[in-house]
């Protein structure tokens, strides 16, 4: 294959096998005409990026009935109110009516924080039903892709914008020149990119291999966002860990040479270095620790099964797709996953067809093991759940290693 970016030959280093639509629940009649592609991840050693070799068609996975709407969890909703508030104490303060763009705004759980203060805003969401529960939260959102069609749009309906935000979106994303130029666009000469993505130095370290579904095409690193967007005319200038989704990392893009780059950025290219998020060798290693975090979660679940416990998955994640999928865990192991998701309940997941239920079935009756598909939400979730982890209810993470408790 070749490198998205820099067009360098590249191989797998790791091959999960057939995979479904991550997001894709589905009814029993829709089980014979599910897609699945092959999901394998290669690292380029040229520009230092991880990429999936195929990712589905966008339609396929971005569409009117998409599952994932950001507001089922509360610590997210505090996360992006303090996300809000510090683009606009640091870059907004003092405008003269500024105007703040998101790209994959979904729910409107980021821009809603804007819109509560009155600043001009726009969410740009191509599926269309989260976007409408964004509208329904005052959010101004329209339904399409971002790409340099929309920021033509854009700039003859609303004009040039002074920061262009993202979260868990511009991953997504496989063509991001054509984002880059976007951005570019629409942004005033000062203008800022502000994203935040899964951080790759925290999946390699806790082996969360699970961060990797059909939407996350890239899984992003200093050194890679430094290639990447250098190459398409924007700096890294900035950048700050986030504790979300398991380790994220927020990046501040200007365009070259309107700002100085923090001292952080350098000092995280040298970490990034000596993690080795830059060699072959820290790929083959992360393959070895999927292999024995696969075989370990099998083992602990058979056991489960062997003694009689009846084990129910919390939090229908996409990323639960890849661990059912990648270590083949079906209804014979797990009896239901529950979620608060209206969307996803009464479904089947992706791939392994285990029933989602709605969260009502597990407070009424808990099982004796449940094992935790949203854990980043972990501590959202011991707070709310600290009744049946008291009567005795146990716990299996598998991330970062596999362990009851
Ligand atoms: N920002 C939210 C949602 C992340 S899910 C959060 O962090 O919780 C990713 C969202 O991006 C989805 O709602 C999806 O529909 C949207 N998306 C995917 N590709 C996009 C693109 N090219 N342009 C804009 N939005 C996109
Ligand atoms: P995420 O890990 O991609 O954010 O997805 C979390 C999923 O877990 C989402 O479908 C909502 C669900 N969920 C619950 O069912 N209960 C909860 O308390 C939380 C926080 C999430
Ligand atoms: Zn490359």
């Amino acid at each position: 294959m070749k490198c998205r970016i820099c067009t360098n030959s590249i191989e797998p280093f790791i091959f999960f096998g057939k995979m479904p639509i991550a997001n894709g629940f589905l009814i029993e009649n829709d089980f014979q005409n599910e897609f699945y592609f092959d999901m394998n991840t290669a690292f380029c050693e040229k520009c230092f990026t991880v990429q999936l070799e195929h990712q589905p068609n966008p339609d396929m996975m971005f569409h009117e009935n998409y599952a994932f709407f950001s507001r089922q969890s509360k610590k997210m909703k505090d996360h992006f109110k303090e996300y809000a508030d510090w683009v606009f104490k640091n870059y907004l303060i003092g405008k003269n009516d500024p105007f703040v763009i998101e790209i994959g705004s979904n729910d409107g759980i980021l821009l809603e924080n804007f819109s509560k203060k009155n600043i001009r805003h726009l969410g740009i969401e191509p599926s269309a039903n989260v976007g409408n529960e964004a509208r329904k939260h005052g959010v101004n959102t329209e339904t399409r892709f971002f790409n340099t069609d929309t920021a033509k749009h854009i700039l003859n309906k609303y004009g040039s914008a002074d920061v262009i935000l993202a979260a868990n979106v511009m991953c997504h994303i496989p063509d991001l020149k054509n984002i880059a130029e976007a951005a570019s666009n629409v942004l005033n000469k000062n203008g800022l990119l502000i994203f935040e993505d899964p951080y790759l130095g925290d999946m390699i370290e806790k082996t969360s291999y699970d961060q990797i579904y059909d939407e996350h095409v890239y899984i992003f690193s200093a050194m890679s966002i430094k290639n990447i967007f250098g190459k398409y005319g924007f700096e890294l200038i900035n950048l700050l860990p986030q504790s979300t989704h398991g380790g994220s990392m927020r990046y501040i893009l200007s365009k070259k040479g309107s700002y100085k780059a923090e001292k952080i950025v350098g000092e995280f290219l040298l970490k990034e270095k000596k993690m080795g998020l830059d060699s072959p060798k820290t790929y083959e290693k992360f393959r070895k620790n999927c292999e024995k975090s696969r075989n370990d979660l099998i083992k602990i679940l058979e056991e489960e099964k062997k003694n009689n416990n009846r084990v129910v998955a919390y939090g229908a994640t996409s990323k639960s797709t890849t661990i059912l999928n990648y270590c083949k865990i079906g209804a014979d192991l797990i009896e239901y996953i529950s979620d608060t998701t209206p969307i996803k309940q009464n479904k089947f997941s992706p791939g392994m067809h285990i029933p989602v239920k709605n969260y009502s079935n597990f407070i009424e009756a808990p099982p004796d093991t449940t094992i935790l598909f949203a854990w980043n939400h972990a501590e959202e979730i011991m707070e709310k759940e600290n009744k049946y982890t008291k009567n005795g209810g146990k716990w299996i993470v598998h991330v970062p290693n596999v362990k009851k408790f």
